[in-house]
């Protein structure tokens, strides 16, 4: 009797087993209630000052300062700054606010946490302004004490408030946002709203961000953020100032992925916090042959940064391998014809290839010269080692966002990236290299696990047989 119990307890454990494996991986999915937001960009013909420009922006966003120190605080002026001018040619996707609903076209990003809109009476240039007064949901939370946020390039008052905040059909009823009022811009400065994507530590007013409320509130069946970000490269020799928002730019994804928008499998990276910023390790950069050494590997993946910034000294060596001149601040200029070549960042085990049009900045005077597209993130100093271990040293942008699939995704705290589908890569090569797309970082969640019934069935089936 005895071993024909055993036989049968391990056949018993044999199919229990095999369909343990087949326990699907449910944590991304195409869910029937992902909503897509249709995305625009703002082409800006730039100058090499307009690089110089945003460049510092980014500098302060990161807590660096304008000699490259690093300070490890960023203030609301480096984000009102860069922003004010529309400078800063990057995504941007409609939300609408107070009740009746206003629509804005706000700057998408992951690379910040607030909500800011200008409104009445700001003298905030040639956009919509947002206004109170005509909102039935609208509370006054608080006045900043001083009245007014200074900066370099002028001051900014405002106030915080609370209003009905919506994107795509998910609705936040009390939404803490900046209403700047005021500004000291020039006549032909604009300041466009913008919405922060990264997490509540990095928000100046300490309110929970948008996509956070919506995730914790269960309102998306799967707790991710996918941006397919168009190539939508900015006009050379078209006239200066700031551009229409006419340009189809890509879509986001609330609640999963759109999967007619990738091919293959995403690989995951875990961040190595969830409390800032979008931040993994990269896991090589490669140019041509040559590998960068990367002796602080830590990048922030921010949808807002229209550049990739990182150590002046890798910096130096990536454009070093396809000749460009360094300006001495940090940043590169390289004839705009150049032969194309191949940069590479691994996360993970994946290889990901930026198409080096998305590297090479034209100028709007038509220059032969284009500015490199990867900049020193502390200008021209060497030493980028912040103190704070959870500080990204590297700001993986647009120029990197445009050739992969992205999916930020709140449990676990996840990066991941996708090779594009062909549909939307049209013509061009999206990814030569492709992606080694091997794991995903999440394949921990799939381990075989045993339900609490399946011991019971092979107690039962063992004394049975007995
Ligand atoms: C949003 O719309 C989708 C279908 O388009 C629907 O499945 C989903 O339930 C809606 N979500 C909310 C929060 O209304
Ligand atoms: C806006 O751009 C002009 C040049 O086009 C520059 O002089 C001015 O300082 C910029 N304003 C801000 C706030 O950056
Ligand atoms: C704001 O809304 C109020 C109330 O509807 C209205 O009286 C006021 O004119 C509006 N202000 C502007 C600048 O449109
Ligand atoms: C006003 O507030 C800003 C930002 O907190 C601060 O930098 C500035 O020193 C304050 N100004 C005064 C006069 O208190
Ligand atoms: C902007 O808001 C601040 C704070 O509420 C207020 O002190 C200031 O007067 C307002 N400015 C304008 C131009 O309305
Ligand atoms: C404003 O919104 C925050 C959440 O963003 C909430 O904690 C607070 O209670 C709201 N205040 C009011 C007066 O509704
Ligand atoms: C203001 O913006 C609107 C919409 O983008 C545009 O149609 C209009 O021409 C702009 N006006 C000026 C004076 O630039
Ligand atoms: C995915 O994106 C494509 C192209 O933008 C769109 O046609 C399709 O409706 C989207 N699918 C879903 C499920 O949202
Ligand atoms: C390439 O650089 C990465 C990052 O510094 C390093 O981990 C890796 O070992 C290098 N690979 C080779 C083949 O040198
Ligand atoms: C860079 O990383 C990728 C993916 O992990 C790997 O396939 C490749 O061999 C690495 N290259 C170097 C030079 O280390
Ligand atoms: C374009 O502007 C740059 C400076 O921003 C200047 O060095 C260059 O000579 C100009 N090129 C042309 C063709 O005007
Ligand atoms: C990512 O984090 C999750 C949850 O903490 C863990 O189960 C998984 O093993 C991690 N993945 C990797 C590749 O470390």
């Amino acid at each position: 009797m005895f071993p024909v119990a055993l036989i049968c307890t391990l056949l018993v454990v044999l199919v229990l087993q095999t369909h343990a494996l087949f326990i699907p991986d449910t944590t991304s999915s195409d869910s029937s209630t992902a909503v897509d937001i249709p995305l625009f960009r703002r082409s800006y013909p730039q100058g090499v000052d307009d690089v110089k420009r945003t460049a510092e922006y980014l500098r302060a966003k990161y807590g660096y300062s304008a000699t490259g120190e690093f300070l490890g605080i960023t203030s609301p002026i480096s984000i009102i700054s860069g922003i004010a001018n529309g400078t800063v040619p990057t995504y941007y996707g409609a939300i609408s606010i107070g009740t009746p609903p206003q629509n804005f076209n706000v700057l998408l990003d992951t690379g910040s946490a607030d909500l800011w809109l200008p409104s009445t009476p700001c003298a905030c240039g040639n956009v919509t302004l947002y206004n109170s007064s005509s909102s039935s949901t609208y509370k006054t939370i608080s006045s900043p004490s001083n009245g007014s946020i200074t900066f370099a390039a002028g001051t900014v008052s405002g106030t915080i408030g609370n209003d009905t905040v919506s994107m795509g059909n998910f609705t936040v009823p009390q939404q803490s946002f900046l209403l700047v009022n005021q500004t000291n811009l020039g006549g032909g400065d604009v300041l466009p709203g913008l919405m922060g994507f990264a997490f509540q530590g990095l928000s100046f007013i300490n309110a929970t961000p948008f996509w956070q409320t919506i995730v914790s509130r269960g309102q998306l069946s799967v707790a991710e953020m996918s941006f397919y970000l168009a190539r939508v490269l900015e006009q050379a020799a078209s006239p200066t100032g700031v551009q229409p928002l006419t340009n189809p730019g890509g879509v986001l994804t609330l609640g999963g992925v759109n999967t007619s928008l990738y091919q293959g499998c995403i690989e995951f990276t875990n961040l190595t916090s969830s409390s800032t910023y979008w931040t993994i390790p990269i896991h090589n950069i490669t140019v041509g042959s040559k590998n960068i050494t990367l002796p602080y590997p830590l990048a922030a993946i921010d949808t807002g940064s229209p550049y990739i910034m990182g150590p002046l000294k890798q910096v130096q060596a990536i454009w070093a391998q396809v000749s460009g001149d360094d300006l001495g601040d940090g940043s590169f200029q390289l004839p705009c014809n150049t032969p194309s070549f191949q940069v590479t960042f691994s996360f993970g085990s994946s290889a990901w290839s930026i198409d080096s049009t998305d590297l090479l900045i034209p100028q709007y005077n038509n220059s032969a010269m284009c500015t490199g597209a990867i900049i020193s993130l502390a200008g021209s100093n060497n030493n980028v080692n912040p103190s704070d271990s959870n500080s990204p040293s590297w700001v993986i942008g647009e120029p990197y966002l445009r050739n992969v699939y992205s999916v930020f995704r709140q449990s676990p705290p996840s990066v991941g990236f996708a090779q594009l589908s062909s549909a939307v890569i049209g013509g061009k090569s999206g990814n030569p290299g492709g992606s080694a797309c091997a794991v995903r970082a999440n394949a921990g969640a799939r381990a075989i696990v045993w339900a609490p019934w399946s011991s019971i069935v092979v107690v039962v089936v063992t004394l049975l047989v007995m």
